[in-house]
């Protein structure tokens, strides 16, 4: 931070991570932001882990822990295991002692998956992931299921969720958004629960803070690590977005302006 107002309980100097809010946004040499959208990041940290860290894992950690209320020892079935918001979510399931299965595209996301920390992966392209979800959890099923695909793997996912289950929407990556039939929930007993982390956000900012300082322990322990896939030059930001729409990335993509 190269500069603070008057009043402010940052110092100049301090090493930061910042979320400026839109119409300014992101991608600048320098931005001026609110103080209550700086939060304190470790020295250790470095600036592309800084700029991959906020949004995918406070997603993740609200979704798991406030949403989900996943408890050690529960099986955790996270969709898009190598995406952002996915890859943050193994992590933190792991770092929660749940145990982890993942979902991916393809043979080199499942060995990311696997290396994050999942304990079985399924390529989701090669075969459907219901019947290895119900033998690796002895026809139970996964307590909580982490979804930011939608579509197909939202409708699957119905079917091999446990009794008392939390099924998590956190996004439609796949392009289509599921109907949730509510005589299905209610014969199975399981929840369907909304995750718009930019709302909870707005009304809970405190909660957001506190969320935060528990992220940057889990990273000082070294119990979460952001997945980087790439850092691209400035000029170099249509050919990352391209990489990102056609699903060839995985972890995080960082601009450096
Ligand atoms: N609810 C919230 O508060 C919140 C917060 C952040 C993000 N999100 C949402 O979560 C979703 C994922 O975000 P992200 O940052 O993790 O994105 P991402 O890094 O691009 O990952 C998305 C993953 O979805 C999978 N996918 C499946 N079908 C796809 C398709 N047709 N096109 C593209 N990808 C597809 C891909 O993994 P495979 O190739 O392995 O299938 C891809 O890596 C987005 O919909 C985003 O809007 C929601």
């Amino acid at each position: 931070m190269t500069a603070v107002g008057d009043g402010g309980s940052l110092r100049k100097g301090q090493w930061v991570l910042a979320t400026p809010p839109l119409p300014r946004g992101g991608l600048s040499e320098q931005v001026a932001v609110p103080e209550e959208h700086v939060f304190p990041i470790p020295n250790a940290m470095s600036w592309y882990e800084a700029a991959s860290m906020f949004i995918t894992y406070q997603t993740a950690y609200y979704a798991l822990h406030r949403c989900g209320r996943i408890q050690p020892g529960e099986v955790l079935l996270v969709h898009a295991g190598a995406g952002g918001v996915g890859s943050a979510a193994i992590q933190l399931g792991v770092a929660a002692g749940a145990r982890v299965i993942a979902t991916a595209g393809g043979p080199e996301k499942v060995r990311i998956c696997q290396e994050l920390g999942a304990e079985t992966v399924i390529d989701y392209r090669a075969e459907d992931f219901v019947q290895p979800v119900k033998e690796v959890t002895e026809g139970r099923g996964a307590d909580v299921i982490f979804d930011p695909v939608g579509g197909d793997t939202f409708d699957r996912s119905r079917k091999c969720i446990a009794f008392e289950g939390r099924l998590l929407v956190i996004g439609f990556a796949g392009g289509r958004i599921a109907d949730a039939p509510t005589n299905h929930a209610l014969v199975k007993n399981y929840s369907v629960v909304g995750v718009h982390w930019g709302l909870f956000r707005r009304l809970m900012p405190e909660r957001v803070r506190k969320a935060h300082r528990e992220l940057m322990h889990l990273y000082e322990q070294g119990a979460i690590r952001p997945l980087l896939h790439q850092t691209f030059p400035f000029d170099a930001l249509p050919e990352a977005l391209g990489l990102l729409a056609e699903r060839k990335t995985w972890g995080k993509l960082v601009v450096k302006p």
